[in-house]
């Protein structure tokens, strides 16, 4: 009978953290003051501590309380973000967003997993990008690997594991796409149609119910 996960046999040696231990340790120190507690401090002075380590930010952004951001040296984004209370990154790989990206309070951004199959549980992990003038609403999930593509919408509470094609609006768990957003001068309003052209291998396509809405 093959084995189940044995937590003895885990070993993430061969992992890179990408940084010395000493400039973890410190950051652990400065994340617990600066970032993972309720304190309103300034975006612009949490930016210059994340750039000291590492980070790439751009200007205009945005952080709330309880930021909790496991490795900055594996962060880069872009101009004009938004990045909410409660925000989680598990940065084990590196994390882009890109610029005019709001991350609503709660989502989580997870670089990192395992494989359940092997008795040593091995620690496998992948590069989440978001593209330009995206929004990851509240409470999301976004999971390794994934790439949200410019202008979408995850609506809220949604468990995103494949990629997103630009300009669609996706939910649910796991999150399928709802409507290709269709933005206009006069209006910016979500439409049922949905074209799929140029949509990745990888990425979500049109769910059951929406289908099922463009055949109406
Ligand atoms: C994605 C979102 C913007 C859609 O808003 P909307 O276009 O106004 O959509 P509506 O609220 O009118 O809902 C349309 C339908 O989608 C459903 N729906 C909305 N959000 C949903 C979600 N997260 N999961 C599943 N279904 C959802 C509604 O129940 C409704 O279904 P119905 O047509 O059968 O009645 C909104 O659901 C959302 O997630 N807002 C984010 C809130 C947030 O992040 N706040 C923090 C501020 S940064």
């Amino acid at each position: 009978m093959a084995a189940f996960i044995n937590l003895e046999l885990y070993d993430n040696s061969d992992f890179d953290r990408g940084a010395p231990r000493w400039k973890r340790i410190l950051w652990v120190l400065v994340r617990c003051v600066f970032f993972q507690n309720p304190c309103p401090w300034g975006s612009a002075f949490r930016s210059a501590l994340l750039r000291a380590f590492g980070a790439k930010i751009g200007k205009g952004v945005c952080f709330g309380s309880n930021v909790n951001i496991s490795f900055p040296w594996r962060l880069a984004v872009g101009d004009h973000v938004w990045i909410g209370d409660d925000v989680g990154v598990l940065s084990l790989a590196q994390v882009t967003i890109e610029s005019n990206v709001c991350v609503a309070r709660r989502c989580f951004l997870c670089t990192g997993s395992h494989d359940f199959r092997r008795e040593d549980f091995k620690l496998k992990v992948a590069p989440i990008l978001i593209r330009r003038g995206s929004w990851i609403t509240i409470g999301s999930l976004i999971m390794p690997g994934v790439t949200i593509g410019e202008g979408a919408v995850v609506s809220s509470g949604s468990v995103v594991l494949k990629d997103v094609p630009a300009n669609c609006l996706v939910r649910g768990n796991p999150a399928a796409v709802v409507c290709e957003i269709l933005r206009s001068p006069e209006c910016a309003k979500a439409s049922v149609a949905v074209s799929r052209a140029g949509v990745p291998d990888k990425s979500l396509s049109l769910s059951a119910d929406a289908a099922a809405g463009l055949d109406r």
